[in-house]
C-alpha cells in the first residue's frame, strides 16, 4: 500500500528524488569532511553514549561519528527506503526508524539529537512539531547544521519549488525552549581547501535541565 504523507516535501524525499540523492551523495571525502567537523563539535560534549540522527540519508554523519566514538549507540530516522537499506547494509546503527520525522514518536531519549540539512526541507508549517520532537529526543544536546538566513526565505532546489527553505532554525528553537544554552556554533564551507562540505551553519545546544542531571 502506498504511504500517504502529510506534506509534499515528505513525498518528494520518499520518492525518486530521494533515491537519486542516495546514489549521488557518496564517497570517502564526504565522510572525511564530516569527521573533521564532528571531531571539533564532539570534543565539546560530555558523556555521549548515544546519538540519534533525524533524516540520516545513507548514514554519512553516523559513519563519521562512529569513527570518533566507537562505543556510542547510534540510531537513525529516515523517510527514504533506499537510504535505509544503505544504513542497514553498513550495519553501524542499533535502531533505524524508516518513517517520517513528522510521524516519529518515542518514549526514549538520546544524548545527542542531530539534524543536518533536513530542517531546510521540512514544510515550514511543520517546524514547531519537528523542534518539539528534537527537544524530546535529546537527553542532553541538540546539534543542528542547516542553511542559515536571518529571516525565512524559500530558494529554488535543483529546479524544484517548495522544497528548500532557509531561516534561523537554531534561534527559533532557543526562543521556544529557553533552557537551551548555546555551547558553540560555526560554519563549514564548500570552498574549504581540505575538508569541503555543502555550506552550512552548525549550532550545538545544551539542555540546561537535562535528564542526566535529574537522574543524579
Ligand atoms: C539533504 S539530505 C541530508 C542527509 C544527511 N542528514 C546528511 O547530512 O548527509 C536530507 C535527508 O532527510 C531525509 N528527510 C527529508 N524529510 C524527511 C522527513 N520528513 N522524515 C524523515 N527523513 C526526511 C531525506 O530523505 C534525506 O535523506
Amino acid at each position: 500500500m502506498t504511504k500517504v504523507f502529510q506534506t509534499q516535501q515528505e513525498k518528494f524525499w520518499a520518492g525518486e528524488f530521494g533515491d537519486e540523492y542516495c546514489e549521488r551523495n557518496v564517497g570517502q571525502q564526504r565522510i572525511a569532511s564530516r569527521i573533521a567537523l564532528y571531531s571539533k563539535i564532539l570534543a565539546q560534549c560530555n558523556n555521549v553514549s548515544s546519538v540519534i540522527e533525524f533524516g540520516a540519508n545513507i548514514g554519512l554523519n553516523l559513519m563519521a561519528i562512529r569513527s570518533l566514538l566507537p562505543d556510542t549507540e547510534l540510531a537513525a530516522i529516515e523517510i527514504n527506503k533506499s537510504a535505509v537499506e544503505h544504513i542497514q547494509n553498513w550495519g553501524g546503527t542499533s535502531e533505524i526508524y524508516n518513517t517520517s520525522i513528522l510521524d516519529f514518536t518515542t518514549e526514549r531519549s538520546w544524548d545527542i539529537a542531530l539534524i543536518k540539512g533536513v530542517l531546510i526541507h521540512i514544510n515550514p508549517e511543520m517546524l514547531p512539531q519537528v523542534y518539539e520532537s528534537l527537544y524530546r529526543a535529546s537527553r542532553h544536546y541538540i546539534l543542528l547544521a542547516e542553511y542559515y538566513n536571518p529571516t525565512p526565505v524559500e530558494v529554488d532546489y535543483r529546479g524544484h519549488s517548495g522544497k528548500l527553505f532557509k531561516r534561523d532554525f537554531a534561534g527559533e528553537i532557543m526562543d521556544i525552549y529557553p533552557d537551551l544554552r548555546l555551547v558553540d556554533y560555526g560554519f563549514v564551507w564548500r570552498r574549504d581547501p581540505v575538508f569541503p562540505q555543502d555550506d552550512c551553519t552548525w549550532f550545538l545546544l545544551e539542555k540546561s535541565i537535562c535528564e542526566c542531571r535529574i537522574r543524579i
